[in-house]
């Protein structure tokens, strides 16, 4: 029984439809140094759907930008480059991402909430612990719980057992998944991001985000994303309580970091996410 589903999951991966190739184009544009920000708004411009993610997100008050953004080509220059292309590679998954997971007891619209805040406080606490690419955390951010899209049907199937496995042998929601489904959406989302091809970091990032330890690259990535998501969930008083807001113990080793550490940087990121709410 076990093996088939996991079968059956890696299958509907595999059958993901790839990046559109508006996306990889404009991808590659991004990374091209001679590009103006007047030709990459013309790009987005083309595809409604984007050009509507990327307006939405330039106002978004959880980036902390004041005044109200009106046009494509005022996003671009207010975003940057480095945000743009973050948003490009989550436009992938942002419309599935806000329709309502019931499995994990998520209405419309909450995992796309709890992305955001994921992605602003990595972000965040990538700047804090001097990790080198702190854009690189906001998009992992944004993108680490995608797995759950593909496995939210087994766990609405599943769900009573796995409330009980997690009660009975004191689990995370994440390690019931790997022993009653086969697999955990942490690497769900992983083979997601190698599916569409997204830089290694990401999918390290996006496969270890409950467990740093087990990463055999990228694991500062991955502890970043792992606090950023313990601080997110934990001022989320909406987040149903299967959903796991513990830091792993082994973020704190990889990053250097004291547990004395851990209360300073959680109350800076709660201010940031309370203020920008
Ligand atoms: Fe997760
Ligand atoms: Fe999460």
């Amino acid at each position: 029984m076990l093996p088939k589903r996991v079968d059956t999951i890696l299958g509907s991966i595999d059958q993901l439809r790839p990046m559109p190739s508006n996306v990889t184009r404009l991808l590659k544009e991004l990374e091209d140094p001679t590009i103006t920000a007047g030709q990459i708004s013309d790009q987005i411009g083309l595809d409604q759907a984007l050009a509507a993610l990327i307006m939405q997100m330039s106002n978004s008050a959880l980036l902390g930008y004041g005044r109200t953004c009106t046009s494509i080509s005022d996003a671009v220059v207010r975003l940057g480059f480095k945000r743009i292309k973050s948003i490009v590679m989550a436009s992938a998954a942002s419309d599935s991402m806000k329709r309502s997971l019931r499995g994990y007891r998520l209405g419309a619209g909450q995992l796309w909430e709890h992305s955001l805040a994921v992605a602003v406080a990595a972000e965040w606490v990538a700047q804090a612990v001097h990790y080198p690419f702190p854009e690189e955390a906001y998009v992992t951010g944004l993108l680490h719980d995608m797995g759950k899209l593909m496995l939210d049907q087994y766990v609405l199937s599943d769900y009573t057992k796995i409330v009980e496995y997690m009660h009975r042998y004191r689990l995370s929601l994440w390690q019931v998944e790997e022993k009653l489904i086969g697999i955990d959406h942490a690497k769900v989302g992983g083979l997601m991001a190698e599916k569409w091809q997204f830089p290694e970091s990401l999918l390290y990032g996006i496969r270890n985000h409950h467990d740093p330890s087990s990463a055999r690259k990228n694991a500062e990535l991955a502890a970043v994303v792992n606090m950023a998501n313990a601080f997110a969930s934990q001022t989320n008083e909406k987040l149903p309580d299967i959903h796991t807001k513990s830091i792993h113990p082994a973020s704190l080793a990889i990053l250097n970091l004291s547990s004395d550490k851990i209360a300073p940087l959680q109350n800076r990121v709660n201010q940031i996410l309370n203020v920008n709410a």
